[in-house]
């Protein structure tokens, strides 16, 4: 290759997310809306869930139709048999940090290794936010960072503020109760109780290490050049103009499934995405769907981390078949805890037969934009979220941890397109809540939600505030090129 030819290769940008379902997903979209623009991507996975991706999912075919693509496996540093589930997901990120940040720093060091004739050294990180290390070693070795914070803004916002909400005592919450209001998060004075924030501050006290060391990781995000979230402008606005004080560039360019199917469309790719799902996906749910009427099924899924115990599984469960809706219910394999869980109990076994359909896994966008569904039971991932919105349907939410409770309270208070049930899953709170949603109150929130999806459509159609941005970010990491 001639240096002239050399001279024009496009960018070479390095995504590497946490190893988890919920970042994998979202940083995947971004990567093939890059690779849309002919740029190189490097995707880090690590070696068990890459193992995962080609056992179960066409990932890796779809994305050879990308020339300048490729994955870069590398250990996690835990054993296969090792949950990265529940509690035990705190192990997940630890593990990364420690082991495939090292193993990072080691490729980085070695960049040339990732060039090739074809191929420029890494000219830009895009890193998950939660990643230090990548900051440290964009600071030592001059490669430009931009981060990917896979939550909501306003859980970003609210995890960026805890400090001012430890300074001014509003923690811990003894004196107010958990339903008192916070007064020290700029943008959600009014209505964000002690109840919903991050549920890291609802552990040991102003000291706690998992406090300390989130407030100090969320905030060295103003590090890197640039942020990218996966939201949309009409969506937070609020929160956004207070986020863009503090950071450098801020890029919105959410929701990043439908801006990804946009954009396929427009280069008259067939707009389908390739799942990347980490359990096989059973796709006999979408028979399942076809025999049911218009908007009168609940889909109920708590993403790829969340577990219950049995006791709470029962009571989702009666809840569930006591509402009389139809249900289709993932229940991943190793997401209950406790004895006797693969049990149908006794009372529940005819109303399920009736009404329910149970998966270990499922295509969910698809899920969610069948014309079947008319309410989502989740766990509030960010991703599960902005799924619904984009695809219009409202939410009951039951926080299990983290951003959750954040994304809950938006959902019931400011958007409110759903319900909020966070801190119960008794079989009468979800048994109403269901028909709440699906039926006393369904007009007023597929309106609410439908506007939503609109808006939704519109950011990620030409012209719209997401489109822009990722023009913007694409024309940004151009000029990173020395
Ligand atoms: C985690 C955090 O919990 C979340 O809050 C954070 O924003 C990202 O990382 P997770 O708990 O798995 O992710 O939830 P979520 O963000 O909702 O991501 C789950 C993803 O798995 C979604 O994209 C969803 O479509 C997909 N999914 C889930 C399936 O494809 N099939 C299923 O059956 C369930």
């Amino acid at each position: 290759m001639s240096s002239k030819e050399a001279d024009q290769l496009p960018p070479h940008v390095l995504i590497f997310p946490l190893p988890a379902q919920g970042h994998i997903n979202s940083m995947l979209n971004l990567t093939q809306l890059l690779c849309l623009s002919d740029f190189h991507v490097t995707f880090i996975v690590s070696e068990f869930d890459n193992r995962r991706l080609l056992k179960h999912t066409s990932t890796h075919s779809c994305l050879a139709r990308y020339p300048g693509f490729q994955f870069l496996t590398i250990p996690d540093g835990l054993p296969d048999d090792h949950p990265r589930a529940g509690d035990r997901v705190t192990e997940v990120f630890a593990s990364a940090v420690k082991y495939m940040g090292s193993y990072f720093k080691k490729i980085m060091t070695e960049n040339d290794l990732l060039a090739s004739p074809n191929r420029r050294p890494v000219t830009c990180i895009i890193a998950d936010g939660i990643f230090s290390f990548a900051a440290d070693f964009a600071e030592q070795s001059g490669i430009s960072l931009i981060y990917f914070r896979t939550v909501s803004a306003c859980a970003f916002w609210a995890y960026f503020c805890t400090n001012l909400v430890v300074e001014a005592n509003e923690m811990p919450f003894q004196e107010k109760g958990m339903d008192g209001l916070v007064k020290s998060i700029p943008a959600m004075e009014g209505f964000l109780r002690c109840r919903d924030l991050p549920s890291f501050c609802r552990g040991g006290g102003t000291n706690d290490p998992i406090l300390t060391s989130i407030i100090t990781l969320t905030r060295q995000s103003v590090r890197a050049k640039a942020v990218i979230m996966n939201t949309f402008d009409d969506l937070e606005q609020p929160v956004l103009s207070n986020i863009l004080k503090h950071v450098p560039r801020l890029y919105t360019i959410g929701p990043g499934t439908a801006h990804l199917k946009s954009r396929l469309g427009e280069n008259k790719v067939a707009a389908s995405i390739p799942s990347a799902s980490l359990w096989a996906e059973d796709r006999n749910c979408i028979d399942w769907l076809k025999e049911q009427e218009p908007k009168s099924v609940i889909y109920v899924s708590f993403g790829s981390i969340t577990t219950v115990t049995r006791e709470q599984l029962l009571e989702f469960w009666h809840g569930l078949v006591n509402s009389h809706k139809k249900f289709l219910w993932v229940i991943r394999p190793d997401s209950i805890t406790g004895e006797g869980a693969d049990r149908i109990p006794a009372g529940l076994e005819k109303g399920t037969k009736e009404n329910g359909y149970m998966v270990e896994w499922a295509p969910q966008e698809e899920v969610l934009n069948h014309s079947a569904v008319g309410g989502f039971l989740t766990h509030g991932g960010w991703n599960s979220i902005l799924e619904s919105i984009a695809a219009g349907v409202p939410m009951i939410c039951w926080p299990y941890f983290g951003d959750q409770t954040v994304n809950s309270r938006f959902v019931s208070e400011v958007w409110k397109i759903g319900l909020d049930i966070k801190d119960s899953c008794d079989r009468v709170v979800i048994e109403n809540a269901v028909r709440e949603l699906m039926e006393v109150r369904k007009d007023e929130f597929f309106e609410r939600a439908d506007h939503l999806a609109k808006l939704a459509k519109k950011a990620v159609s030409e012209g719209g505030s997401s489109y822009c941005n990722l023009n913007g970010l694409i024309e940004y990491i151009e000029s990173l090129i020395i």
